[in-house]
């Protein structure tokens, strides 16, 4: 597996990445701390695995704190960003991954399956934005980094509501990057396909076998995959480039 991590890229940045105690997530908290950056972490619930990635984060070099806080709720996430500055003094880059699923066919889906995830997975991210695009406009630099997904472009059979908030954070991103780019704010968001994480681990074997056939390149992503991805969107090469979805599938949405 390659790394993009040779060089400290992101040293002296201070990145904030959500839903990190696992999966997607964690593997950008790592990557982004493998180069230089330091990191706080937002999870709800699951203490013990949020300790165990801030352990593996600071293992990399860099400063790390975990914050228990439900992306969905906008007053805690304002109280977390407040903490957050106190302990970091500033915010550099913000990756938007927390998500759930909550799968089932339309007519299956109560109105709590879509305004939960919803909730989380696009409210979720808007909170974040609407409390730390101040912080980044203030100091005109930012790098905000959405996780997406390729249910949001293609739609996805039992994912209504998934597929809805991921297509909305297509559209909170490109917002979000002709707002702040004369802040020196770029917003991006990436699509991944299906990455091998406890959440795709849900699906059954015979799902899972269609979906595998379904990609050009026969197998599921590997987080590090999305990692790398989220590393140069966090970073100086990528300092051009606002408002793009960019996807990581192996080529299942060509
Ligand atoms: P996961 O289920 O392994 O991890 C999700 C993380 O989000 C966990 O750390 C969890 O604690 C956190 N979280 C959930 N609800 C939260 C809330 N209300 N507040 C704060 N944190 C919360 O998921 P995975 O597979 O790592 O996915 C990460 C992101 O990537 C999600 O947004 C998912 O939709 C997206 N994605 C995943 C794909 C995959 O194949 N695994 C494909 C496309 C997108």
């Amino acid at each position: 597996m390659l790394y993009l991590d040779d060089i400290k890229i992101l040293k002296d940045k201070v990145a904030v990445v959500t839903g990190a105690s696992r999966g997607i997530g964690k593997a950008i908290a790592i990557s982004l701390a493998r180069c230089g950056a330091d990191i706080a972490i937002i999870n709800r619930g699951n203490a013990q695995n949020s300790e165990q990635t801030v352990e593996e984060i600071k293992q990399c070099g860099a400063k790390a704190k975990a914050y228990q806080c439900d992306v969905s709720d906008f007053n805690k996430t304002s109280e977390t960003v407040a903490k957050i500055l106190e302990d970091f003094s500033t915010i550099d880059i913000l990756v938007n991954n927390a998500g759930i699923t909550i799968d089932k066919l339309v007519l299956a889906m109560t109105e709590e399956d879509f305004a939960k995830v919803l909730d989380v997975n696009l409210k979720g991210a808007f909170n974040m934005i609407r409390h730390i695009c101040p912080i980044m406009a203030k100091k005109r630099y930012g790098k905000i980094i959405n996780i997406s997904s390729v249910s949001g472009i293609m739609g996805n059979v039992g994912q209504a509501n998934y597929a809805a908030s991921k297509a909305g954070l297509i559209g909170l991103s490109k917002t979000v990057a002709k707002e702040y780019a004369s802040r020196n704010i770029k917003c991006n968001a990436i699509a991944p396909g299906f990455i091998k994480t406890d959440m795709t681990d849900q699906l059954n074997a015979n799902v899972k076998e269609q979906v595998i056939n379904a990609i050009p390149m026969k197998k599921m992503g590997e987080t590090q995959d999305v990692a790398n991805l989220a590393v140069f969107l966090a970073s100086p090469y990528s300092d051009y480039i606002t408002g793009e979805v960019i996807k990581v599938d192996g080529g299942l949405f060509i």
